[in-house]
């Protein structure tokens, strides 16, 4: 079993499975002298033993993810939501984000939606755009959206990166990309596998999405604006490709690795 879907340990990822089975909230705290129905019982027991043979991360089986605080519909089309830059989001990305109001922002690799949807919560009558190559996740982001009422204010892209938003300019553009190098690839837990491939590899070092939204993120940012990108494990390999760029590695608190931030300014035109 491997645990990197949004808990880090047995207990946690059983409480969560339980909890779903009894209908609680997944917030609350375990309670073992609670008396439950049978058939709670067996819907608990279920999940548990799907999640351990067939080793599928937990919010595929329960369809749902939380994400800065926020619940998302998951499953097979996109990637579970665990970025470590929820942690960004909330802190409304201090103190690498210039001062005053977010107009227009940019999730790339969106995914689920949920960088895009929190970004909207986050930043009041921010306009926020959204690409991903894969139709599947789309529609699953698309799901998001509605269940978020924010239609009116996150706009979903279908295409490669930038292309879908043609020469459109943003004060912040945002991107949890794939980064896994293709050794890793190859050796990750079955639970990974369960998730759409796409959303994982990236090249031999893992870089040549990111080497792209380099190379381009400054056409579509405005002359004070952010590109913040997470690489993860990746990051030993972008620190010594990329080492001409001021990149600003950013300390999480909440753990997590591999974050860079970089203003328009400092990249390559
Ligand atoms: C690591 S997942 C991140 C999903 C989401 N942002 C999150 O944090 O949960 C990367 C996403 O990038 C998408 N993707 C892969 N190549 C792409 C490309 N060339 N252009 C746009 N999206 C791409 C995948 O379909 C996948 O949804």
């Amino acid at each position: 079993m491997w645990f990197g879907h949004g808990t880090d340990n047995a207990l946690d990822e059983a409480s969560w499975l339980v909890l779903h089975a009894l209908g609680l909230p997944p917030e609350q705290a375990p309670d073992y002298s609670q008396s439950v129905e049978t058939e709670s019982v067996v819907t608990a027991r279920a999940l548990v033993t799907e999640r351990i043979e067939r080793r599928v991360p937990s919010a595929y089986l329960t369809g749902s993810a939380w994400f800065c605080g926020l619940a998302f519909k998951s499953d097979e089309r996109a990637l579970v939501p665990r970025s470590p830059l929820a942690e960004l989001i909330e802190t409304g990305f201090t103190p690498w984000l210039r001062d005053g109001p977010v107009a227009r922002a940019l999730d790339l690799c969106t995914g689920s939606g949920c960088i895009a949807i929190a970004l909207a919560h986050r930043f009041s009558g921010c306009a926020v755009d959204a690409t991903d190559l894969s139709a599947d996740a789309l529609s699953l982001a698309e799901e998001n959206v509605g269940l978020h009422n924010m239609t009116d204010r996150v706009a979903l892209y279908q295409g490669d990166l930038f292309q879908p938003v043609y020469s459109r300019r943003y004060d912040l553009i945002v991107s949890n990309p794939p980064y896994v190098n293709a050794a890793d690839l190859a050796a990750m837990p079955a639970e990974y596998h369960a998730e759409p491939a796409m959303g994982l590899g990236s090249g031999d070092d893992g870089l040549d999405i990111t080497r792209r939204i380099l190379a381009n993120a400054r056409d579509h940012l405005e002359p004070d604006g952010l590109l913040v990108v997470e690489v993860g494990e990746s990051m030993a390999a972008a620190q010594s490709s990329f080492d001409a760029l001021a990149l600003n590695w950013i300390d999480l608190a909440c753990g997590g690795d591999g974050v860079f931030a970089i203003a328009a300014s400092d990249l390559p035109r």
